[in-house]
Parts: structure tokens; sequence; C-alpha cells
């Protein structure tokens, strides 16, 4: 069995488009106000990229910037791993695209599927790929156009979701400790009605039929999502923390998936990490599904939140449903 780490993260990068939706701009279009939004999720705005920014080309912004920042060129890359619940089309892969974009010509790419965790997911994909030699730079990309698949006249779900990407460059640990100590990923495809995208799929292609009944937007039952959100979150961190052999107390910082303020609140409290040690960024970009933690990380280093050495708790959930999380020794 190979021991961990076996990946470290080499270099950041993200990409936010430049619009802002404020909720001020919500209260001109649906049935709610500013004060209803921040105080049942926390959310005071959101990025949303305009019709000619494709997912990829967010993805490229992002790569470009993890890629310098890690000192590889699009030579060196061996595998893009790219989670989306936005693919730019059903087919081909989204992580083709970008692979075009960044002339990234020797690696192999494909999408990942996995909502909200979809960057976590990718990283674990990412450590096999290493683990087992098949590659040794892997870009693992989480990049969404939540906006293309939200419904506007839903004010449950159209004030909660942004757009945005961050990509991060894996590369093999060093044998300094530093890298992902530990790695927890779990489904369960009995709450896929919870939250799904009813139409548009192969289920029910699109058809007038499925735009006039506006199923191929997200459908969500919220407060369940919240309940199984809160507890997925709960067992994730309590897998990670007990498969990498720490405590809450060891760690410097917990990067959750930015969801909703009170499901951040719920989950730092059942992991015993006090809201300072919480990163949180959901107020400025709601929630960015797959980019959300390449996004929260990238701002915390830049924050000088994260250090080298720092400890991190990853976690997230969504859509399937999916979970997961990991420790990262920074
Ligand atoms: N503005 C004003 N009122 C709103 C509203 C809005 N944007 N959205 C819903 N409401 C209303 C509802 O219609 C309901 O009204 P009613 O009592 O007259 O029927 C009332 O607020 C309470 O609705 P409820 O759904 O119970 O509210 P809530 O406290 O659960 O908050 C969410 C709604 C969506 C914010 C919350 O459930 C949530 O965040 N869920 C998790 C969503 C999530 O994270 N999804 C992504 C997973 S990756």
């Amino acid at each position: 069995m190979t021991t961990r780490p076996i990946a470290r993260f080499a270099g950041l990068g993200v990409a936010v488009p430049e619009k802002i939706l404020t909720n001020t701009d919500f209260e001109k279009i649906l049935d709610t106000s500013h004060e209803w939004i921040v105080e049942r999720t926390g959310i005071r705005e959101r990025h949303i990229a305009d019709e000619d920014t494709s997912v990829a080309m967010l993805a490229e912004q992002a790569s470009k910037g993890a890629m310098a920042r890690a000192g590889i060129g699009p030579e060196d890359v061996d595998a893009i791993i790219l989670g989306t619940a936005t693919p730019d089309r059903l087919l081909p892969a989204t992580a083709c695209d970008l692979q075009a974009l960044l002339g990234a010509d020797k690696a192999v790419a494909f999408d990942v599927s996995a909502a909200c965790p979809g960057f976590l997911y990718s990283l674990g994909v990412a450590e096999g790929f290493i683990a087992s030699g098949l590659a040794q730079n892997c870009l693992v990309v989480g990049a969404e156009k939540l906006s293309t698949i939200t419904d506007y006249t839903d004010r449950s779900t159209a004030i909660l979701f942004g757009d945005a990407a961050g990509a991060a460059v894996v590369q093999p640990a060093e044998g300094d400790g530093r890298g992902v100590l530990s790695m927890f990923l779990r489904s369960d495809g009995k709450l896929a009605p919870l939250l799904y995208r009813p139409g548009g799929g192969a289920c029910d292609p699109i058809s007038t039929k499925v735009v006039e009944e506006r199923s191929q937007y997200m459908k969500m039952a919220g407060r369940e999502v919240f309940k199984a959100a809160v507890r997925t979150m709960a067992q994730a961190c309590d897998e990670a923390l007990t498969r990498a052999g720490v405590s809450a107390d060891d760690i410097d910082l917990l990067v959750p998936h930015q969801a909703n303020i009170r499901i951040l609140e719920a989950t730092a409290k059942h992991a015993g990490v006090p809201m300072d040690k919480v990163m949180v960024n959901v107020d400025r970009y709601g929630n960015t599904s797959s980019a959300s933690i390449p996004l929260a990380l990238d701002q915390a280093v830049a924050e000088g939140r994260i250090k080298q050495g720092s400890l991190l708790l990853l976690v997230a959930f969504g859509a399937g449903f999916t979970w997961g999380s990991a420790v990262v020794r920074w």
C-alpha cells in the first residue's frame, strides 16, 4: 500500500468574472430582500460570466495562474481533470476544450461530474494517477457557469449561485510531509431528487416541453438539502481527521465548500473548529460549486491565512448527493 502524502499542491489560480449581481439587483426581479438573503445564506453578491465566456475559458485563466505559480508550461501537463456541473457541451468533455486552449498536447483530459465536491473528487483522481505513475503534473480544476442552469424566476435557488473557476497544479509529494494527508469521498444516489436538473439530458432531452416547464434548470428542496449538507459535512470532517490521525485542535484553517454561512457554521461547530479558523467568502461569491474550494484556498493564501506547513481541513457536499474531505499539509 502506498503511504501518504502521495500528492501536493504546487500552485493555485482562479478566474472570477467581472460582472457582479448584488442582492439589491435581485430585489428588482424577485420577491426577496437583501436582509432575507444575508440572514438565511450570508451571501451579499455573486459574479456572473457574460455570454461569450465559456467554462473552458474561465478554466483556462485559472489554469494559467496555477501553472505560472508552479513554474510549469503546457508541455509539462500530464493530466487535466476538470470537475464541473456545467460543462460547455454534453460532448466532448470541457477538459478537452481546456486542453486545446492551453496547448497541453501530451495531456489526458476528462471531466469529473460530482457537483460541488468536484474539485475534491478530481484531487482524488489526481492522487490515483500520481500513485500509479500515470501522471506527474496534474491540473485539477473546478470551473462553473452556474448562471446557465439557474432559474432566475425561482427565488429559492436564484440567489445562491455564482460563476468562477479555480485550478491547482498537483504534483508528487516531495517526502517532506507536505501534501494530502487523508482523503474521504462518498456518494448517495438515493438523494438525487433533492437537487437536480431534470431536463436536457438523455432522460428528457431538450424539447419545447422541457423549456416550457423550465426543467433545464436546477430544482432544489432547500430545507432537505440543508439538513443533508450539515449531516454529510460533519461525517466528512470526522473521517478526514481520523484518517490523517489529527484532531480539530491541530487544524489551522477549515476550508469548506461555500454554500451557505449557516451550513459553514454548523460544520465548524461539529468539527470543533472555531469560526476564526474557518475560511468564509460566500458573502462575495455565493455558491460556485466545484470552484468554491480552490477560490477559498487562493484567497486564504493571498491573505496570509495559509502558509507553508499550515494544516488544512477541506470539506464539500453537493448534488448526487456527493461529499468528501481532505486533510492537507500545505
Ligand atoms: N427571499 C424571500 N423569501 C424566500 C426566498 C427568498 N430568496 N427563498 C425562499 N423564501 C421563502 C419561502 O418561500 C418560504 O416562504 P413560506 O414560509 O411562505 O413558504 C420561506 O422563505 C422559508 O423557506 P425555506 O425554504 O424553509 O427557507 P430556509 O430557511 O430553508 O432557506 C435556503 C432557504 C434555500 C436559503 C436554505 O434552505 C438553504 O440554503 N438550503 C441549502 C441550499 C444549498 O446549499 N444548496 C446547494 C447545495 S451544494
